[in-house]
């Protein structure tokens, strides 16, 4: 599973690195119907600073460490160096892809970043703390408006539809309604909750499709219940992780997959790639050496920089 679906990010990158040629993005910016843009939405998984830029936000990773391995000051980015859309904007010949929210004068021919740490796919999640997908749906549309009246439509749809759409969400709609509400979760049914996040996240795919998109790709949920916020704050035994939430990431993802079938059933030319981040980070938790994460340098990594993110995990 994990690695048919890591094979299939993988083709999905390789896929779009053969239509557009290396080296055309530096050499002919200026159109920007010549090459693949990308479309990013999400928590602080995708993260690239707009929650810098927002007034209340649930949290931010404007300090040090954040940042010290690569960019050498915090980058807004909820990481030491680079985050996952700022790897495939490399593959793809990209820029890094800015916030949307960063000020100056966008002209988004590389594309744009709208994801927001904390945010879910409904919109109560840390409302009023983040950008959630539907807001981050109304900031796409504004870029297309933008995009309409400085290039035309023509040139706009063929822009629009050879992008690729990144999503990371879903694990804070969990998550906050966990640590805020645990008795929410014995009286209604796990899965009409898991059915609402599932049905706000396609919900905004099919409107981004019906925008011109048809290109996609997916993170599942990671295991939030073994995360260091879940297990030091959610549970009352000692170890382990929270089962729960182990639950609910699964019931997620079966539900993302099939989703994603019907959607690929419905929509005609719609393409995606579904990336089993779950099994990806499960194994990185369970085998830290063999990717070269020492236990004290993790422990290390977690006190300092789960410290922002004690509300956030995904
Ligand atoms: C928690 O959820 C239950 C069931 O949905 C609801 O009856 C209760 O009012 C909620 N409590 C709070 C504090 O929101
Ligand atoms: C989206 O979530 C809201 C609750 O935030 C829910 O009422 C609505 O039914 C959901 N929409 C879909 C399509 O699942
Ligand atoms: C932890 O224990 C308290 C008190 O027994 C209980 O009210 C609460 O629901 C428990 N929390 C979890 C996550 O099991």
């Amino acid at each position: 599973m994990s690695n048919s679906s890591m094979s299939s990010l993988h083709l999905l990158l390789v896929y779009t690195s053969l239509v557009i040629p290396s080296s055309c993005y530096s050499q002919r910016p200026s159109s920007p119907s010549d090459h693949v843009a990308m479309f990013i939405f999400g928590d602080s998984l995708f993260d690239a600073g707009n929650n810098n830029y927002l007034k209340s936000a649930i949290g931010r990773a404007d300090f040090w460490p954040y940042g010290e391995t690569f960019f050498n000051h915090p980058s807004g980015r909820f990481s030491d160096g680079r985050i996952i859309p700022d790897f495939i904007a490399e593959y793809l010949n990209l820029p890094l892809i800015p916030p949307y929210l960063q000020p100056g004068n966008h002209r988004y021919l590389a594309g744009v970043n709208f994801a927001s740490a904390g945010a879910g796919a409904l919109a109560e999640t840390h409302k009023g703390f983040v950008i959630d997908l539907k807001t981050q749906l109304s900031y796409f549309r504004k870029v297309k408006q933008q995009l309409r009246e400085e290039r035309g439509d023509t040139e706009t749809t063929t822009f629009l539809s050879k992008a690729i759409y990144l999503f990371s969400i879903g694990s804070n709609d969990y998550v906050e309604r966990f640590s805020t509400n645990f008795s929410a979760f014995h009286s209604s049914s796990k899965k009409d909750y898991v059915g609402m996040v599932v049905g706000n996240l396609t919900a905004v795919v099919k409107e981004i499709y019906k925008n011109g998109g048809r290109r996609f790709g997916f993170l599942n949920v990671e295991p939030m219940g073994c995360s260091p916020y879940a297990r030091a704050a959610l549970q009352n035994s000692t170890c382990g992780c929270v089962d729960e939430l182990t639950v609910l990431a699964k019931l997620h993802n079966r539900a993302l997959t099939k989703a994603l079938e019907a959607l690929m059933g419905q929509l005609k030319g719609f393409k995606y790639s579904n990336f089993d981040f779950h099994a990806s980070l499960s194994e990185r938790i369970n085998n830290p050496s063999k990717y070269g994460i020492s236990p004290s340098r993790l422990l290390l990594d977690h006190a300092l920089k789960s410290f922002p993110m004690i509300l956030i995990i995904g």
